[in-house]
């Protein structure tokens, strides 16, 4: 049973001109709390003398009262680490599921809630989602994580912390890291950018919710990729706007398809390096042409560029923000794939005129970016461990993508259709008709492996059923056996 090293005192007030005497009071204010699960199995309960001092009275009614306790079983104590409440009264306390939480019916009037709620789906993770091994999207290689580096960072932060970093900080992020993020987007993405418009984000989500809350009202018609970034459309939908699915190809988005759907929509949400899901990458051609668009209509593009650092056959493509000389490139950057997801780290580089707009929503919304992690971050690409890393795990993630692409053409031939192996960590495989992508994940996942299906990330109905398969958190050494179980969970009768 886990333990909480909590020794919060419980809400209890003394009446010391009351009756009852005081250590009548603590005792059942104790009992109160255990009883209706204020305070919980296992959990720390305040020394009698830290009690007795915010009670402000003496100790002796306070000892009577945790005497009492622990001698009918509430309260336990172990010599030395204090007393806890008794784990004994599991049985008699319901656990704390989640599930039993939101599933709690509350009667009572109307309890309204915004619309917004209402257009996202409920949060759930489905089959495909629950393991962590072959094929789970958005993992990287933590374990070839310069950890070593990272922890010595943070040490070194700690060790010479400065009182006022512990005060609210810039809401456009900590100036040293957006310096050192400016050098690194001019010089490996081609992004025009001054450090004083570059915000740090809580990645790109926060990102692109910061962007849709500055330029979109609800019901604002928006283009977005076809299939394309599932959370992307969640949050945009939560914004009320007007989703306008626009088909994806070879080439990248269809400007024309969508000039054609709604010219006048108010933005374009883009991934131009590494389409998400089936990783085109956007033609010179077709980038100058969305930018036209952009240009004539009054619209605004939104750049996601979430793992471009990433390419393996050829150099990393040049941002669509670098090519943009109307200012109408909001461009969104990330650590979630190039360090580690849990780190929260993003960026935005905003158009000179819109940085007040930008800063004013981010400072309503959550004021500032913590600092501690900023401040790592920094020393980190400052010292050279950025660019080292971004080296060292190109070649790694070029190792598993080229040994994943050879056992799926090994193991499948032409069954399966490769899509967008050229860079980033997941590629995507489309199936011949006939097979459903949903199905055969869930009866996957029954088998641990995990495969992300493609059709959900079609907003309309999906043209193509396939797999998207993250390789970032797989070994070179599980590749193979995890192909071989694709194939025994897709064509059971031909891997006998
Ligand atoms: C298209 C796309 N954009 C952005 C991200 C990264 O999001 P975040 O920075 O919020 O972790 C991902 C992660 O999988 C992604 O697939």
């Amino acid at each position: 049973m886990k333990t909480a090293a909590s020794g919060f005192s419980p809400l209890i007030s003394v009446d010391r001109s009351a009756a009852k005497p005081l250590y009548s009071q603590i005792y059942d204010a104790f009992r109160a709390a255990i009883v209706g699960r204020n305070l919980r199995a296992g959990e720390r309960i305040p020394s009698t003398r830290a009690l007795a001092l915010e009670l402000g009275i003496s100790r002796i009614p306070v000892l009577n009262a945790y005497a009492q306790l622990l001698a009918e079983g509430y309260f336990t104590s172990r010599s030395g680490s204090g007393s806890f409440v008794s784990t004994s009264l599991l049985g008699r306390q319901e656990p704390a599921e989640e599930r039993s939480v939101r599933s709690t019916r509350i009667r009572s009037t109307p309890r309204p809630v915004a619309q917004r709620c209402s257009l996202l789906p409920r949060y759930e993770r489905p089959a495909w989602l629950i393991g962590k091994g072959a094929f789970t999207l958005s993992q990287t290689a933590v374990d070839a994580f310069p950890f070593h580096v990272w922890s010595k960072l943070v040490a070194r932060y700690c060790k010479n912390l400065h009182l006022s970093d512990l005060q609210y900080g810039d809401p456009m992020g900590f100036r040293e890291l957006r310096e050192a993020i400016g050098i690194y987007l001019r010089a490996a993405r081609s992004v025009r950018c001054e450090w004083s418009q570059i915000m740090i984000v809580s990645g790109s989500q926060q990102a692109l919710d910061i962007s849709a809350r500055v330029l979109l009202d609800a019901g604002s018609p928006v283009w977005v990729e076809e299939p394309g970034y599932w959370l992307t459309r969640e949050m945009l939908s939560a914004a009320g706007c007007r989703l306008v699915p626009v088909p994806v190809d070879d080439d990248g988005l269809d400007v024309s398809a969508g000039i054609k759907q709604c010219r006048d929509a108010r933005a374009a949400y883009v991934a131009p390096s590494h389409q998400y899901p089936l990783g085109a990458t956007m033609s010179a051609s077709r980038r100058l042409q969305l930018l036209d668009w952009a240009q004539r209509a009054g619209s605004w593009i939104v750049e996601d560029d979430y793992d471009s650092e990433y390419r393996f056959d050829s150099k990393p493509i040049a941002s669509l923000q670098g090519l943009d000389h109307s200012s109408r490139v909001i461009y969104i950057g990330t650590f979630s794939k190039v360090l580690f997801p849990s780190l929260r780290v993003g960026y935005v580089v905003i158009p000179p005129d819109l940085v007040d707009h930008f800063l004013s929503v981010r400072h309503a919304m959550d004021v500032s970016p913590p600092h501690l992690y900023q401040a790592v971050l920094a020393n980190f690409i400052n010292e050279g461990h950025f660019s080292r890393h971004i080296r060292r795990m190109r070649l790694a993630y070029g190792e598993r993508r080229e040994i994943l692409v050879d056992c799926i053409e090994k193991e499948f031939g032409s069954l399966l259709q490769l899509h967008g192996a050229e860079a980033g960590l997941h590629l995507t495989v489309t199936l011949p008709k006939g097979y459903r992508d949903r199905a055969i994940s869930a009866r996957a996942s029954r088998r641990s492996l995990w495969l992300w299906p493609l059709s959900p990330a079609y907003l309309g109905a999906a043209s193509r059923q396939g797999f998207i398969l993250g390789f970032g958190g797989v070994t070179p050494a599980e590749i193979p056996t995890a192909v071989r179980k694709l194939r025994e969970v897709l064509m059971p009768e031909r891997s006998r």
